[in-house]
């Protein structure tokens, strides 16, 4: 057996907050931000938590695929910011959306977290025990960050989106993976922290918002995110210019430009849309995804060849080749 995806979908909160309305809460321009970063505005959830996000993705692809929540056997949402520890984002998802009869679990890999969730969903799917898989990367980053530290608080955005699978016996859409973890260098990227607080405890409660060391973080993605790129497709047996479109995680416009030099191929290979939504987390390639699939840029079934990057906490890193 093999997967397919054969439905992409996506949802974005309505309210947009633009780099100038940041300038008004910090010390911030917009000049730095666009230039920095390439970011020019970002949707804010205003009371949609991350399930709810990644349930309306979930409408969204079952919608466009004509499939009833009934038939999905699987459900995998990546994410780090999760309405609760327990229960799982993916059994609040599983609810919203009348998904009654299919498992369901959060993976945890931050913006790497749907690259992870399709690496698993497909082995799942192959295993011949699942027929309908929703993957699913859904984020709220607004309730992680500190809304006082410029440094983080202007990268980050919310939404979701996602793809279905469908197991098949013929040709499926995965042709080869790179996937890496480091956890020595896993203290670069923290949120959400949970330190032991108790009556018997030395710990004292300390703030849970997202801490980055932006500098390292941006030279692990330039250094290890291209040799994950040429990894799949030298296990492919393919060479570069065999690749239609790269979608990057949208973390910063200049890693995808450090990515592209260091790559040798045109930037214009890489597709973009941080300018619009900011840093997603492990939301970002879904979201661009779905766009492209809706303009027309990439349409499913065409067999053409495009790879999904990521990178972020974990350390966590990693590409996908797949036939779209
Ligand atoms: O999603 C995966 C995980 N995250 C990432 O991949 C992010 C990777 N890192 C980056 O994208 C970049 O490192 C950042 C965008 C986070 C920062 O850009 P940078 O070019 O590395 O800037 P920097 O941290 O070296 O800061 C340069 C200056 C500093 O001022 P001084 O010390 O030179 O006077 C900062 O205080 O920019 C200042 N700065 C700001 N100024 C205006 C930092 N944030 C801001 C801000 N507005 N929002």
């Amino acid at each position: 057996m093999q997967a397919k995806i054969i439905s992409t979908g996506s949802y974005l909160p309505k309210k947009t907050i633009s780099n100038a309305q940041l300038e008004s809460l910090m010390d911030t321009s917009d000049d730095w931000i666009k230039t920095r970063t390439g970011i020019e505005n970002r949707r804010i959830s205003e009371s949609e938590n991350t399930s709810v996000l990644c349930g309306k993705a979930a409408l969204d692809i079952l919608k466009k695929a004509n499939i009833s929540a009934s038939k999905i056997d699987l459900i995998i949402v990546a994410t780090m910011s999760p309405d609760y520890l327990s229960p799982s984002t993916a059994c609040l998802v599983q609810d919203y959306i009348g998904a009654s009869k299919s498992m369901a679990f959060d993976l945890s890999a931050a913006c790497s977290g749907f690259i992870y969730a399709l690496s698993v969903a497909e082995k799942m799917l192959s295993s011949g025990n699942f027929h309908y898989a929703l993957v699913l990367g859904g984020e709220v980053m607004s309730k992680m960050i500190d809304w006082n530290d410029r440094s983080t608080a202007v990268l980050f955005g919310d939404g979701a989106g996602g793809v279905l699978l469908e197991s098949t016996d013929s040709i499926g859409s995965f042709i080869s993976e790179d996937i890496h973890s480091d956890g020595s260098r896993g203290l670069a990227l923290t949120a959400g922290a949970l330190p032991v607080t108790n009556p018997y405890s030395e710990n004292h409660l300390t703030d849970t918002y997202l801490e980055m060391e932006g500098r390292a973080i941006f030279d692990f993605a330039t250094r290890s995110v291209p040799k994950s790129i040429e990894a799949v497709v030298d296990k492919a047996s393919l060479t570069l210019s065999d690749i239609d479109r790269i979608l990057p995680h949208q973390a910063n416009s200049r890693i995808i430009q450090s990515m592209a030099k260091k790559l040798k191929i045109p930037f214009e290979t890489f597709a973009l849309n941080i300018s619009d939504y900011g840093n997603t987390s492990a939301a970002s390639i879904p979201i661009l995804l779905d766009e492209l699939v809706l303009s027309g840029d990439l349409v499913l079934g065409t067999g053409k060849k495009i790879i999904l990057t990521g990178f972020g906490g974990g350390l966590t890193w990693g590409s996908m080749l797949i036939r779209i």
